[in-house]
């Protein structure tokens, strides 16, 4: 079921942004840290960041979801030649993996897709072991990101940087962490599950 307009699908699948996303945006958006263990990706479109992931951590057994069938047949291409990563047909308010199986989550430019964000974290909280890690980064809510998505069309529920703390603890994170970045048009962030790692 695709999410997203033509345009930003065609977006997410092209070359230059696959490119930028392995090269550049995988280490700032990880912004130092380790990925090992289980790791799943949310919303992992055409794969460009978990080819990243595989190259810079082969040691990490890598699940990478998405929701849209196109994007999880281009993913799988790319992913092939990576026995350790599996690439899987998901909707990230309704995971089909069971409780506590992964030791981190990762989430990149994906939340503000998905209407229903609140019930995503509390199932990307089900997910994760007790200690576990949410990573990732996302769009915030800024006049320019309404006015882009307004025009491109793709569904969207853009989340500004409170609502998303709010959101983490209603899901029982803890230790958060919300980085603005590139002139409060983007945020990382950081979040645990409790318990031990
Ligand atoms: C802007 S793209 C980002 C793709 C990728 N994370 C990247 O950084 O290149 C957003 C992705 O989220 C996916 N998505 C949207 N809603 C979703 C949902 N409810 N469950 C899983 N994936 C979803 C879309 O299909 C799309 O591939």
């Amino acid at each position: 079921m695709p999410v997203m307009s033509v345009i930003e699908g065609a977006f997410c699948r092209s070359g230059p942004w696959r490119s930028f996303a392995r090269r550049r945006v995988l280490p700032w958006a990880l912004a130092g840290h380790p990925l090992s263990g289980d790791v799943l990706e949310i919303g992992g479109g055409s794969g460009a960041m978990a080819a990243g992931v595989a190259r810079a951590y082969p040691g990490v057994r890598l699940t990478v979801t998405d929701v849209d069938e196109a994007m999880v047949a281009s993913a799988g291409e790319r992913l092939a030649p990576f026995p350790q990563v599996e690439v899987t047909l998901a909707d990230v308010t309704n995971l089909p993996f069971q409780t506590a199986r992964f030791d981190a989550v990762t989430s990149y430019l994906m939340l503000h897709h998905v209407i229903d964000w609140v019930d995503a974290l509390a199932e990307v909280a089900r997910v994760l072991k007790p200690g576990g890690a949410l990573i990732g980064y996302d769009l915030t809510d800024t006049r320019l990101a309404r006015a882009i998505h307004r025009a491109d069309g793709s569904p969207h529920r853009i989340i500004a940087p409170d609502e998303l703390r709010d959101g983490l603890r209603v899901a029982g994170f803890t230790e958060i962490t919300i980085r603005p970045a590139w002139r409060g048009h983007l945020m990382r962030f950081h979040a645990h599950r409790p318990g031990a790692s």
